[in-house]
This record gives structure tokens, sequence and C-alpha cells, in this order.
């Protein structure tokens, strides 16, 4: 076969789809970026990378005659239309290969500025390009699935997407960690949660939720945080806490399914730990701080009731319990915010949750939230705190309050943990950290 052929007939078709149709469908157009080339002065293998997979390509000279000069200069990264036969072979990279009798270059590539052997710091320099690579693709696909996902369950049992702005006149939360921005001749704060204003809105829609960037303003360099992160926050009237933690559990396994179903090859790719997905199954462990503080003392952990949990205490928990995800409620009040509900039941202690996820530690933080105006006010005084330009939060308590929960979980850490990563830096497109603004 020769080079002059038309393929013109030919639709393109991704080289997943050409590797899974080989036995039925031979001719196949596909194009994308060249992955890996070599070549020698009869031959050249291109290793070719769509959105889907790789593919190797090989092209003969004696085929190529007149294209042979700009064939030999199709350096990695350039873009190319190939047409050719597919076959079985056990020796290429994804047990396939395309010989090759017609190739449109569409633009040769300058040196591609990535390799094997740059630091961090390079690799993020570079991100945009950077995101080419196949773990990075895989990862954005499978955080598309996450997105997704969540959308579907909520929209299912009847929450309302409500969005919260991303400016505020005010800080919500404590304001320490807070981004302050200049706003024409006033400041300007960014979001850190939705949760105020979706206090609000649940005594209209009854059932918010929402997914959206969060910013904190936290100089912590751990692999678990960046200063922009993508919020998905739950709120409901009526709902108490074991409501809110069967929403959090459920949209969790909900998520994993879909990933399971959706995004095989992509765990592959990742080397994912795909049993540890499968074993995720409803309802989660339970266990309260109490129990929590008790383990860690049995294990050798040097901390007391009272304590905050450092994130090695976290991770540990979640391992001790099966090496699986743990909700750890009724932390002591003097560890929570304002807001948390105090349980009746066990005076002292919130109607609140943590659900820790080994490896990670926290992933998911919720509350029933206090309903009472005097006791927030009072919980308020007693934290040395004023809502000040906020104050516009408690008329949730003052017209009609009801009980109500929610929580917020943090998308990076949930999908950095399905794929197994050591860093939520891989489950955002461009990280944002103290030290990180560009590209
Ligand atoms: O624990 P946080 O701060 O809780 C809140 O913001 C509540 N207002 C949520 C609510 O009840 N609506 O944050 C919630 C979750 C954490 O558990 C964590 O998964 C994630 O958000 N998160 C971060 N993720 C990445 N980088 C950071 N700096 C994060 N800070 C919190
Ligand atoms: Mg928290």
């Amino acid at each position: 076969m020769t080079a002059h052929i038309a393929h013109t007939t030919h639709k393109f078709i991704s080289i997943q789809e050409a590797i899974g149709n080989a036995k039925k469908q031979k001719k196949v157009a596909v194009r994308g970026w060249v992955y890996r080339e070599r070549g020698s002065n009869v031959l050249k293998f291109i290793v070719l990378r769509d959105s889907s997979n790789i593919i190797q390509c090989v092209l003969e000279k004696k085929n190529f005659e007149k294209q042979w000069n700009d064939i030999d200069k199709i350096k990695i990264e350039s873009s190319v239309e190939i047409y050719g036969e597919i076959k079985e072979d056990k020796r290429a990279p994804t047990g396939y290969e395309i010989t090759v009798d017609k190739i449109n270059i569409i633009q040769i590539a300058e040196d591609f500025p990535i390799n094997k052997d740059l630091n961090e710091e390079l690799l993020g320099d570079r991100r945009h390009l950077w995101l080419r690579s196949r773990k990075m693709t895989a990862s954005m696909k499978i955080r598309s699935t996450v997105l997704f996902a969540l959308h579907e369950y909520m929209h299912k049992k009847g929450f309302t997407e409500i969005h919260a702005p991303s400016l505020s006149g005010a800080t919500s939360e404590g304001g320490s960690d807070t981004f302050e921005v200049k706003y024409f001749d006033k400041k300007a704060y960014l979001i850190q949660s939705w949760q105020f204003y979706a206090e609000n809105f649940i005594n209209a829609v009854e059932k918010a939720y929402a997914i959206a960037p969060s910013f904190r303003a936290e100089k912590s360099k751990t692999p678990w945080h960046v200063t922009e992160f993508w919020h998905f926050e739950v709120e409901g009237a009526w709902m108490n806490l074991e409501d809110d933690m069967v929403i959090a559990e459920e949209c969790i396994s909900y998520v994993i399914k879909k990933v399971l179903e959706e995004n095989k090859l992509e765990l592959e790719i990742l080397e994912a730990d795909i049993p540890k997905l499968e074993k995720i199954k409803t309802p989660f462990k339970r266990i309260t701080y109490k129990e929590a503080i008790e383990t860690l003392i049995k294990k050798g952990h040097k901390i007391k009731y009272g304590d905050d949990f450092k994130s090695a205490e976290e991770r540990g928990l979640a391992k001790y319990y099966e090496d699986k995800f743990v909700f750890v409620t009724n932390y002591p009040l003097s560890l929570l915010k304002f807001y948390h509900g105090e349980d009746p039941k066990n005076p002292g202690t919130g109607t609140n949750f943590n659900l820790l996820a080994p490896d990670i530690g926290e992933m998911v933080d919720g509350s029933q939230r206090e309903p009472d105006l005097n006791k927030i006010v009072e919980r308020l005084k007693k934290a040395g705190m004023d809502l000040g330009a906020s104050d516009w939060y408690l008329d949730s308590r003052r017209y009609g309050s009801v009980p109500h929960a929610g929580f917020g979980l943090g998308i990076e850490r949930f999908a950095a943990w399905i794929c197994g990563f050591d860093t939520i830096k891989d489950s955002i497109p461009f990280p944002r950290t103290p030290t990180r603004l560009n590209p």
C-alpha cells in the first residue's frame, strides 16, 4: 500500500475504539499527538496519544519517499492524522500496532520542555504542558466523573444546586485564613465556605448543595492542602446528624461505583487500587471522638481527651478501623465552631462528624447545626467572636429557625483518594499553593 491512496471516506475514531474494534475493523483513521518516536533510515515508530489511549504506529520509508524528510522531523507532541491497518502486536505498549499507509502532519512541535528528569518545581512551571501526561489526563477524567456523579446523586435526591458568591464583604468561620482582595475602594474576602449562605437558602429550597471553589489562606504546605479547592457542600432543612452522615456515605459510595464503571482504563493507567474501591460499602463505621481517643491511646499515640487530632492520627484511625472510611462524631465543643449543635444525650460534645479516609485523614466535615439564636450568641461570646458584617447569617435563626444539618467535602481529597495519589495537587488541573500562582 502506498502513501498516495486516499482515505477520505475514513471517519476518525479514538485510539481506544480502534483497539476495542481491532478484530472487526482493520482500517482505521486516528489522530492525536506524538507521545514517543524513534526512527531509522527505513522505519519510523510513532506512539500516538489521544485523550483515550496510546498506540504504536509504524511507517516504512519505502511507502513515504516524498514525505520522508518531514516524517523524519516529527518530534514528541507533534500533531498528526494517521490512516492505516491495525493488528495485534504483543510487543507494542498497548498490545496493538497500526501499519501506517497515510499520514497528515498537522504541526511539527518544537522541542517539548518536559521530560522524566524534571523536578516538581519545573513541572509546576510547565503545568499546562504536564496536563498532557497520561497520569494527569486519567486523573482529570476521574475528577470529571466524580463531579458529574455528585451532581447526579444530589439531583436524584431532590437537592437544588444554588451558589454563593466567591466574593464577600465579610469573612465567615473566623477570619485568620481568609484572602483579602481589593474591591474598588473597599476590601473584599474570598469565600472559605458556602455554609453561611446555605443555612439561609434552606429556608427556601430546603435541600441545597453546591460544588464551587473555596479559598483558604493557609500557609500549610501539606500534600492535602491547596489554597483554592473545589468544595462539595450540602445543607438540608429538617435533617439531623444521622441523615447528614447517610447522605455523605451514600454519595461517596455512589461516586466510587460510577468511577469503577466509567473509568476502568484510567484506574489501570494510574495503577489505582481497584479492590480498595470495590470494598467500599455503606454504612460506614461510626465511632465517637471518645472511642477514637481510646483507640489511639491503645495504639501508642500520645493524646488525651480534648486534644485535636493531628493528621497522622486521623490517617491512623482510618487504618485501625479496617482500613476503610470512618465517621468520628461528638467532638468536644471546645474543638468546634459556634454553629455546631450540642448533643443533648452527650452534653459538652457536638452533633458533628469528621469522615476520615485511609492515607488522607479528614475528607468530610459536617454537623447538625445549632438552631437556637440565644445559644449561638452565647457561644460566639465565649469564643470572643463577633460576626460583624456577617450578622445577616443569624437571620436563619431569627425567622423560622428549623433543625438542619450539612457538610463539606474536598473534591481533590476525594479524587486523590480514589486515584491513590500521595498529594491532592495531582487531582486539580492548576493547583494553587502559597508559592504557586502561575500558570
Ligand atoms: O473542614 P472544613 O473547613 O469545613 C467547612 O468549611 C464547613 N463549613 C463545611 C460545611 O459544613 N459546609 O472544610 C470541609 C472539607 C474538609 O473536610 C476537606 O476535605 C476540604 O474541605 N478542605 C480542603 N481541601 C483542600 N485544601 C484545603 N486547604 C482544604 N481545607 C478544607
Ligand atoms: Mg474540618
